[in-house]
């Protein structure tokens, strides 16, 4: 049975989560130039840093977006001040928190577009992409590269009209599931089967589509849009 999702409703005044529970917020990361100075000093000295040498002052606006939203909401859960949060990285740069802030609590984001994704769980891994679907992308080239040749086979069945959302549907089911594993990506990497995770694709707002990763056993997600 494929895992429910709620609709996008306001947060409550207070989060909780328990083991198990699955969380998906919502948030825009385009916001004007006040917002995000009020968020730039919520981050840390190294993903300042990390801001400033994006020379793309879009990129970098983004980006200050996305760690404030995901420090201003982590805080909800662990009770600490945004600034406070420390996050310790993969070997493929995953960040989750660590252990001194929290064990259980694990999360992923993605952003694109003007809008960004934070899921967050207790006790195992998660993963979420989200893409803004380009209408000028010519995908058939891309699937050529990077998808395996069942997920290209599977596109192939789409009727042409259909077969752009359907390239960003199978791209953004296997990019949440590497993303929850926080491995490597690779062209080689085979098409999402994994009897240990489930995938749920989901719309985002126009033109944007998402999809999650998460344990098998997960029955419900609980969706937040944060204002
Ligand atoms: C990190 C990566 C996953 C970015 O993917 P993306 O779609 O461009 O960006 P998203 O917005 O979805 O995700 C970025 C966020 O994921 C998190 N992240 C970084 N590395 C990660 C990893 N190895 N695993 C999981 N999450 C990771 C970070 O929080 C990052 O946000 P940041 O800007 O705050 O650092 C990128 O390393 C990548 O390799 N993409 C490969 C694309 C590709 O070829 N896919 C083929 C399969 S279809």
């Amino acid at each position: 049975m494929s895992v429910l999702l709620s609709p996008w409703e306001n947060p409550p005044s207070t989060i909780k989560l328990a083991r198990g529970e699955v969380q998906l917020w919502r948030f825009r990361i385009d916001l004007p130039t006040d917002v995000i100075a009020g968020l730039r000093p919520l981050l840390s000295r190294d993903e300042q840093l990390r801001a400033e040498r994006l020379l793309d002052p879009l990129k970098s606006s983004n980006f200050v977006a996305a760690r404030g939203r995901l420090r201003q909401i982590l805080a909800g859960y662990l009770n600490l001040q945004p600034a406070a949060i420390e996050f310790s990285y993969g070997g493929q740069g995953k960040p989750c928190l660590t252990a001194k802030t929290a064990e259980r609590l694990t999360f992923n984001l993605s952003h694109a577009g003007c809008w960004g994704l934070l899921i967050v769980a207790s006790g195992f891994a998660v993963g979420v992409d989200l893409e803004k679907i380009d209408s000028q992308l010519e995908y058939e080239k891309l699937a050529g590269l990077v998808f395996s040749s069942a997920e290209v086979a599977c596109l192939e069945q789409y009727a042409c009209k259909r077969r752009r959302r359907a390239f960003y549907r199978i791209w953004t089911r296997k990019e949440a599931w590497l993303k929850g594993q926080g491995g490597g990506f690779s062209a080689s990497a085979q098409m999402v089967q994994d009897a240990g995770w489930q995938i749920r694709s989901f719309s985002v707002d126009g033109g944007y589509l998402g999809a999650l990763a998460l344990a098998a056993e997960v029955t419900e997600v609980q969706r937040w849009h944060l204002h």
